[in-house]
């Protein structure tokens, strides 16, 4: 089968990796693709938030699965598109994909359905969200409804940060993601993502991981779209995981059917593991980024047959099975993400790093006369392997340690919360 896989990031050069490798997948492109995509893909040449260029597309190569990685193209819609015109796709209608279009929405259904997350209130004027601040004091956190690329939380330590977050969203510093926002009680406790594909009735676990937002080490400085995770999760044991899934994952998919909006995809749980459980702090519809990148590796089974399940409604029919290992990912970044970085910076080294044990997804990379160079803020996902975090991270760092890259940078503690444990430090 043809198969069309949409995006461009470290997320899509593992999911490109694991789709080249499985024997249902004839020729695979990819749209738009990177510099490492590129090795395993064709790269086509069309906008992925342009519906009608992918069902054309899809339909001039007799592709038989279209596979979506970012979020803005299913809140588009395209899965609906490619469905009507009888293209099989993988992930949520545009109906279904509010789920993380709309945090007003997840928070509406997590009342609705008894489902564990922060208690909120919804609000679409300034005045009432900030006497509601008042009324519930800090720390606290604010929420723009819609998609903001990430940006869209504040978690206010003090009440003038939470008058601030309230204006500034409503003064539109994230557009119309901004028109609407949730506020909600703040959480304590350590955070973990819970992965389930889902085919609109049954829910399968696809892996566990933790990530690292903030770019500094020790988890410090601004918030990025993430600098690196491993997988499994150890804090996320198979009870807490068997909690989810009744308490959480579930309950959302029935709910979600009985909206008349099946959710089909990945359901991607990010939990916030408190005193009284663990609790949801949002939903995304896709892999995470860099997450895919430790989950990838570790699945044995042949993820068009997961993928194809999802779409058809199978799942039952299939199991994912998958190696006994830790898999750690470092992100390599331009200098100066998540602000501003130079671009087209020389990068060499690579099969050095691959020599080493690593395995390299390309994030925002091109070939430039003949070389590799950087066009993004994430550039390289390098991943290492192991029976332990500490194994995997070790193996990690000694790839990296290998790559040519003077305007590159990554944090240097990617798994020490893990890591602390392992050795009995915490
Ligand atoms: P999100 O973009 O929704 O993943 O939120 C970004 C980050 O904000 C999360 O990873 C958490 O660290 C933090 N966060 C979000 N909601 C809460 C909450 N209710 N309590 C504490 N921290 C939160
Ligand atoms: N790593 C966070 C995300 O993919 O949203």
């Amino acid at each position: 089968m043809n198969i069309l896989l949409l995006g461009s990031g470290g997320r899509e050069h593992a999911l490109a990796w694991k789709l080249k490798q499985s024997s249902h997948c004839s020729t695979l492109w990819c749209a738009p693709g990177n510099a490492g995509i590129a090795h395993v893909a064709k790269i086509a040449s069309i906008d992925i938030n342009d519906n009608d260029a992918i069902v054309e597309f899809a339909r001039q190569n007799a592709i038989g699965l279209v596979v979506v990685g970012p979020e803005q193209p299913l809140v588009n819609g395209v899965v609906d598109a490619l469905e009507e015109a009888g293209i099989d796709a993988f992930g949520p209608s545009a109906a279904a994909a509010q789920l993380e279009g709309s945090k007003g929405f997840t928070k509406d259904l997590c009342a609705e359905f008894d489902i564990p997350t922060a208690a909120y209130q919804r609000f679409n004027n300034a005045p009432k969200a900030k006497s509601y601040i008042r009324q519930q004091g800090a720390p606290i956190v604010i929420k723009a409804d819609g998609l903001a690329a990430g940006k869209g939380v504040i978690v206010a330590m003090t009440e003038a940060e939470a008058m601030d977050a309230v204006d500034a969203c409503f003064e539109g510093e994230f557009g119309s993601a901004g028109a609407e926002v949730v506020i909600e009680e703040f959480l304590v406790g350590e955070e973990a993502s819970l992965f389930a594909i889902c085919d609109g009735q049954t829910a399968m676990l696809m892996g566990t991981a933790q990530d690292h937002k903030r770019v500094g080490d020790r988890d410090t400085g601004p918030n990025t779209g993430g600098m690196g995770a491993y997988s499994p999760a150890p804090i996320l044991d198979q009870e807490l995981i068997d909690e989810v899934m009744t308490d959480i994952i579930v309950p959302t998919l029935a709910g979600m059917h009985s909206r008349g909006m099946p959710f089909r995809g990945i359901l991607y749980a990010g939990l916030m593991l408190t005193a009284d459980g663990p609790q949801l702090i949002e939903y995304n519809v896709r892999f995470g980024d860099p997450e895919c990148q430790v989950l990838m590796p570790r699945l044995k089974t042949d993820l068009v047959e997961l993928l194809m399940a999802s779409a058809s409604g199978s799942l039952l029919e299939v199991e994912a099975e998958w190696k006994d290992e830790v898999a750690l990912t470092v992100v390599m970044a331009s200098e100066g993400y998540p602000g501003h970085y130079e671009k087209y910076t020389r990068i060499e080294g690579l099969d050095h790093a691959e020599a080493a044990g690593g395995l390299v997804f390309h994030a925002g990379t091109a070939m430039q006369d003949g070389h590799l160079v950087a066009t993004g803020g994430r550039v390289l996902n390098v991943v290492g392997f192991g029976k332990s975090v500490t194994e995997a991270q070790e193996a990690a760092y000694t790839a990296v340690d290998q790559i040519d890259w003077k305007e590159g940078f990554c944090r240097r503690d990617i798994g020490w919360r893990a890591v602390a444990r392992e050795s009995g430090r915490d």
